[in-house]
């Protein structure tokens, strides 16, 4: 709900959350108040400044020695009238720097209008507030589009030249939001290939803190999303502010703490986006960034965050569909790709449940390795002899799923020596190589035909369901007309336009070395990402516990794969590896062909669980119930009678002290029964051990093991109770005692490192 008062006051309310602003009598707007939902009046005189003399070395805004912009809280910041904090914007004209001074002239509230980027949910209401500098010659247009039901709110700007001369946009945030001075921390999520999301929390001091990127994507860096939050904010209380970007580029986002303790937010492009010229006439739009606030912790923002991401970013073709399970070919095969390989594969698939096989890199060109042929997006005849609509034939009712990376060129290809002007480069250097790889210049109009004609082939000419679009390195060289960065990112959005409307069925997936673009831009075209090229279960704990900060599990996607594991040579047993893929979207990577055959039973089983609880997995409501030396995630289905517990233990100990885990989001009232999942125990984890009561001659691994371990077929522990759900939540329910060391029996709870389980919790009528 949006609402203007008599006393020029906007007050923008969700379900749970207020933000308000005034207009100020010079014209400025000063930021009210932003947090849990109030009662408002159409006068709010508790929460305007009351400034009575000048704070000193502070500058009047005009002749009114106490009014200085410095020390309000605002709206939007300009440069040069006072106000020295980090601006908003700043702008050039000429040769000269420009003092910038946007004042409220009017505002109206409309259905959201388009941006014309991103395919977001339309008709939000959106209240557009107009502000001008006269002097210039330009207006500033604030969007505030209120998403009551998620509980947040996306701002966004554009600048419009107004006056007779051009003008030039150094830097222009898309959102600024000024708190009272208070202590806060800031969240941020950082990292690299492979250790994307590393969780950093560090008090808000004096200065700024940035995070952002510069290599052309979002990045794995520096993920887009911030949280500023009070010190002693916890899952379940405190206060909690996030803010994303919907963009897929560079981005700077910060915080900044003024001498007096005003604590300012900044996020928006990055200033190497830009500059950009406007011309008489011209407008610029700057991305939207997506704001919420919860009081009542970490839990409840990431709440916002998933409904809004799945009610309001993701394709709206794809909301709330079931996501497949998938097999990916890449860490099965790398780049051997073959029909015969792609058929056994994909068929063993389907007798394990999977359902949908993936033919990762390596099936087109000459590409045998990671040197050659991007951009000969043909199928090469040597591996799959009776093309990708063959293959999909040979794989009977195993849809299809491919991997291209369109915006990359190799120089060993056929494209590269037909159009080496197509790729991006500083004329007179020497390119710079990243996987042995350039980039494709997206902001020139024949190389976007080219794409969106290479992938409506491919499309066309076999019946695949899936793309998964990778982009496997960032973008260098770059001496280009202006707005390079910027206008790169709009080419490939208006490529993925085309593509995702002309193929509104094909799931697309995207991936940049795994989490190097995992941003809301993306995910409005395609639903799902590849968090990391880390499946290492133990670090995916890591990064799927901070992922879910702010997005939803159903968009990320998390793989099964071989052990050990390809990325760590860590070693963890299969079911602990489902266990945290299942929190996700899950899929397999490893080479089932090769699986014995308990893992296959296994596996069945674990595809034929996610599949009924699938709903549950992708779309429920998820609580991070410890991130601690012990993990422990639940997710809850809608209607709150169905609900999953895992249980992750990272190092064991002897005598590992006992656990009452406390849930979350259960039916106070209702009763539910919970039931460890059982699932095998290889007699070899055992070692040695097994001595003690089996006769020494039986060589570990030998014959007489192996057959021992499937005529025993040991089980995780059997534990089953029927509770109220309030006791469930508030006094929580205490496992089997664990043990390392005791040897083994069907009443403890064997927990080794990396080890898990998960607790199914369901709603009954009786105590049975
Ligand atoms: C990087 C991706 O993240 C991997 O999953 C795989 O698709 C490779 N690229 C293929 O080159």
């Amino acid at each position: 709900m949006i609402t203007k008062t008599e006393h020029g006051e906007f007050h923008l309310h969700t379900k749970e959350t207020s933000y308000l602003f005034r207009v100020l009598p010079t014209g400025h707007l000063e930021h009210l108040y932003y947090g849990r939902r109030v009662t408002t009046q159409t006068r709010n005189l508790a929460l305007r400044s009351k400034l009575t003399h000048a704070y000193g070395t502070t500058v009047a805004y005009d002749t009114t020695p106490e009014f200085s912009l410095d020390v309000l809280p605002l709206e939007f910041s300009g440069f040069g009238k006072g106000d020295f904090r980090h601006p908003a914007i700043m702008m050039t004209q000429g040769n000269s720097l420009l003092t910038t001074d946007f004042r409220y002239i009017s505002s109206e509230i409309v259905p959201k209008p388009s941006a014309g980027w991103l395919p977001l949910a339309q008709n939000a209401p959106t209240l557009v507030v107009t502000l001008q500098d006269a002097v210039i010659g330009a207006q500033l247009l604030l969007y505030y589009t209120v998403y009551e039901e998620s509980d947040v709110i996306t701002r966004r700007c554009a600048l419009v030249n107004t006056g007779n001369s051009d003008l030039q946009v150094n830097s222009l945030y898309s959102v600024m939001v000024d708190f009272m001075p208070s202590d806060y921390c800031l969240t941020t999520l950082t990292g690299t290939w492979g250790q994307e999301l590393n969780r950093h929390t560090q008090p808000v001091t004096a200065g700024t803190m940035t995070v952002e990127s510069l290599t052309g994507l979002s990045s794995n860096r520096a993920n887009p999303y911030i949280c500023l939050h009070e010190p002693h904010c916890t899952e379940q209380s405190g206060v909690c502010y996030g803010v994303n970007l919907l963009y897929s580029g560079n981005f700077q986002a910060g915080v900044q703490v003024s001498p007096l303790g005003f604590v300012r937010l900044f996020h928006g492009l990055h200033p190497s986006t830009l500059p950009l010229t406007l011309a008489t006439g011209e407008r610029f739009d700057a991305p939207e960034a997506a704001l919420s606030v919860s009081h009542s912790g970490f839990t409840g923002l990431s709440h916002h965050w998933h409904d809004f991401v799945n009610e309001s970013v993701l394709p709206a073709h794809f909301r709330y569909a079931p996501r497949p399970v998938l097999l990916n070919s890449w860490e099965a095969q790398y780049f051997q790709v073959s029909e015969a390989r792609a058929i056994s594969l994909s068929q063993t698939a389907a007798t394990l449940g999977i359902e949908l096989f993936v033919v990762d890199d390596g099936w087109f060109g000459k590409r045998h390795d990671d040197t050659s042929s991007l951009g000969d997006w043909t199928v090469n005849h040597k591996k799959l002899p009776h093309g990708l609509s063959g293959l999909a034939t040979r794989m009977k009712d195993m849809p299809l799923g491919i991997w291209v990376e369109p915006e990359m060129i190799s120089t060993d290809s056929d494209l590269y020596r037909a159009h080496p002007t197509w790729v991006i480069q500083s004329l007179g250097r020497k390119p710079s190589f990243g996987r042995n790889q350039l980039v494709l210049d997206l902001t020139q109009q024949e190389v976007r035909t080219y794409m969106i004609d290479v992938l409506t082939t491919l499309l066309t000419e076999a019946p695949i369901t899936y793309v998964k679009w990778d982009c496997n390195r960032p973008l260098t060289d770059v001496t280009a007309p202006q707005g390079f960065y910027h206008r790169y990112v709009l080419g490939l959005y208006e490529v993925l336009t085309v593509l995702t409307n002309r193929f509104p069925d094909v799931l697309w997936e995207g991936c940049a070395s795994g989490g190097n673009r995992f941003d809301l831009g993306m995910l409005s075209f395609m639903p799902q990402i590849w968090l990391s090229d880390c499946t290492d279960a133990r670090e995916r704990l890591r990064m799927q516990s901070a992922a879910t900060l702010a997005y939803p599990l159903s968009c990320f996607t998390a793989h099964v794969s071989d052990s050990p594991c390809h990325q760590t040579l860590r070693q963890i047993p299969l079911q602990d590896r489902f266990h945290v893929a299942a929190f996700g979207v899950l899929g397999y990577e490893l080479d089932v062909t090769a699986l014995t055959n308990e893992e296959r039973k296994q596996v069945t089983a674990q595809v034929r669980f996610y599949q009924q609880y699938r709903e549950v997995f992708q779309y429920g409501r998820f609580y991070r119930l410890s991130t601690n030396d012990k993990t422990i995630w639940q997710v809850v289905s809608e209607n709150q009678s169905t609900s999953i517990v895992g249980f992750f233990v990272d190092r064991v100990t002897p005598q590992m002290p006992p656990d009452c885990i406390r849930m979350a989001g259960l039916k106070p009232d209702a009763l539910y029964r919970v039931t460890a999942m059982r699932h095998p125990l290889p007699l070899r984890v055992f070692g040695s051990l097994i001595y003690r009561f089996v006769p020494k001659n039986i060589k570990i691994d030998g014959v007489a093991h192996k057959t021992l371990n499937r005529v025993m077929n040991l089980q995780t522990e059997a534990q089953q109770f029927v509770a109220y759900g309030d006791i469930l939540m508030y006094a929580g329910f205490k496992p089997k005692q664990s043990s390392a060391g005791a040897g083994y029996d069907q009443q403890t709870r064997l927990l080794l490192d990396s080890s898990s389980r998960l607790y199914l919790v369901q709603e009954v009528t009786e105590e049975t």
